[in-house]
């Protein structure tokens, strides 16, 4: 009788003394514990997809979620340690959130490989009225941000420094220096991953035609300019000015 084989024993020729000990469906641990059957089950398989593309557009769009998951609940977490004084931490998972979002922006290229023409007629068709506005990784981003900004501002307070004072004595405050810098990192990754969107949505389906749930696509253009944090774009501003007053 032929004993089962592990892909491992297969490709290394050791013993496999490693039998998944997780509960759990699938044969090994890995896909116990990462539920890869589940996860593979989540896109159409090729029977159902109304175009071969949408494996693509449900890979970007599902891997997106997950990234924007992770980006706000490290976005979360940075504001609980906020709340107990914790700079450091805080700064540790807020360079994760960034890189989260630098994540989603680059994975939008995939998206342009797709021809304009296919996507308007085979998929766009079966998306119903699944709209980017009622992505859940999206908006709670958006909900937990001024929490964020919030406990900023709250330490700033405490050192009795006003904006424009923590950035003209940064060098002396750089735990809260840097940390506005973090802030100011975030809002950006995100304001560019909505730059990139917008030229993906005028790549794919053109800048003047409206969205699935009504929306026109010049609209989207127009929240490039909505920040997280405008104070902490504002206050550059400030010392543009300030630098010139004491020239
Ligand atoms: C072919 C690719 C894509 C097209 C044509 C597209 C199209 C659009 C359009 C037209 C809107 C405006 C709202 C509406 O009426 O639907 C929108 C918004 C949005 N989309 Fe997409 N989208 C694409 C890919 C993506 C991907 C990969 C994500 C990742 C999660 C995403 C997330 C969003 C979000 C979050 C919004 C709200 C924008 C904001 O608040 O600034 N979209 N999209």
């Amino acid at each position: 009788m032929l004993s089962f084989m592990s892909r491992r024993e297969q490709e290394t020729g050791l013993a496999d003394e490693f039998a998944p000990i997780l509960p759990g469906p699938g044969g090994s641990d890995y896909e116990r514990y990462l539920r890869t059957d589940e996860l593979l089950a989540l896109q159409k398989p090729p029977k159902e997809r109304a175009h071969h593309d949408e494996l693509l557009f449900q890979t970007v769009h599902q891997s997106s979620e997950l990234w924007l998951k992770l980006a706000w609940n490290e976005v979360e977490a940075a504001t609980e340690h906020l709340r107990k004084g914790e700079i450091a931490p805080a700064l540790r998972l807020l360079r994760r959130s960034s890189l989260c979002l630098k994540l989603v922006t680059e994975q939008l290229d995939m998206l342009e490989l797709m021809s304009p023409w296919e996507y308007t007629s085979a998929i766009r068709p079966v998306l119903g009225h699944g709209s980017g506005f009622d992505s859940p990784g999206w908006s709670n981003l958006r909900r937990v941000a001024p929490n964020l900004g919030e406990s900023f501002h709250e330490l700033r307070r405490k050192a009795e420094l006003s904006l424009e004072d923590l950035y003209r004595r940064g060098r002396e405050f750089e735990e809260l220096y840097q940390l506005a810098e973090a802030l100011v990192e975030v809002d950006e990754r995100a304001t560019m991953w909505r730059v990139r969107h917008f030229k993906v949505v005028e790549r794919i389906i053109g800048g003047e035609v409206v969205g699935t749930q009504g929306t026109p696509v010049e609209l989207l253009g127009g929240l490039i300019q909505r920040p997280l944090f405008p104070e902490l774009w504002r206050v550059r501003n400030q010392l543009t000015e300030l630098a010139k007053e004491n020239d």
